[in-house]
């Protein structure tokens, strides 16, 4: 695939100031990442869930869902992931700016890729939630018996198994288990919430 030239930026009357005054809310990006299993997806569609009863205006852009369409090209080789996580990344940036708590919940494994996303969205309202499960307890649930199937060498370069996952670094909001118990799912959404809270985009 090639580049675009010769184009350029138009801007439009409405800014993103006029449309979160219209909201009454902060656009921003809730970036989930962990392991597969590690609850990804019942995070964001909980905190989707309670957003939305407080009035407020989200949406989740889930990493599986997202490979039925927009993403349907790309497989999971390293190269593959990262465009995957940079498309995310830039649909996710459209969705803050339009004003809305734009919840993405993909594994992006590599530091580099969410990094990047980061450095995509402006005004630092990139928050990145880690989803610390252990690989035992995501293996141990396997909603979709895929660890079962990479175990069994039957997918390769499954996240965890024989592909790695590098751990956040710096990230705003880490979910882990209390005693060797997860949090359940209001909990987590909780903790994101008061989060978003504080921080003032929710108002
Ligand atoms: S990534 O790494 O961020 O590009 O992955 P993502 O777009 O979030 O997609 C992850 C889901 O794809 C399924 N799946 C795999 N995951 C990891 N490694 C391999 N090789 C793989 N093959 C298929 C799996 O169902 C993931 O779903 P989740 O929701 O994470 O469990």
């Amino acid at each position: 695939l090639g580049h675009s030239t010769n184009i350029f930026w138009h801007d439009c009357a409405v800014g993103k100031v006029e449309r979160q005054k219209l909201l009454n809310q902060q656009g921003c990006v809730v970036w989930i990442t962990g392991l597969s299993g590690s609850g990804k997806s019942t995070l964001a569609c909980s905190v989707g869930r309670e957003l939305h009863s407080r009035g407020k205006l989200s949406y989740v852009l889930d990493g599986d869902n997202l490979r039925h369409g927009l993403n349907k090209n790309l497989g999971f080789k390293p190269e593959e992931r990262t465009e995957n996580i940079r498309r995310v990344g830039e649909v996710a940036k459209l969705f803050a700016d339009a004003g809305l708590i734009c919840i993405a919940s993909l594994i992006s494994p590599y530091r580099k890729d969410r990094d990047a996303c980061r450095s995509m969205v402006p005004d630092a309202s990139f928050i990145e939630v880690f989803m610390n499960m252990p690989l035992e307890v995501c293996e141990l649930r396997d909603p979709k018996g895929l660890y079962k199937l990479a175990r069994a060498g039957k997918i390769k370069g499954f996240t965890g198994i024989d592909d790695p996952y590098e751990p956040p670094l710096n990230c705003e909001i880490e979910i882990r288990q209390k005693d060797g118990i997860c949090p359940a799912p209001c909990e987590m959404a909780g903790q994101v919430i008061s989060y978003l809270d504080e921080k003032g985009y929710l108002h």
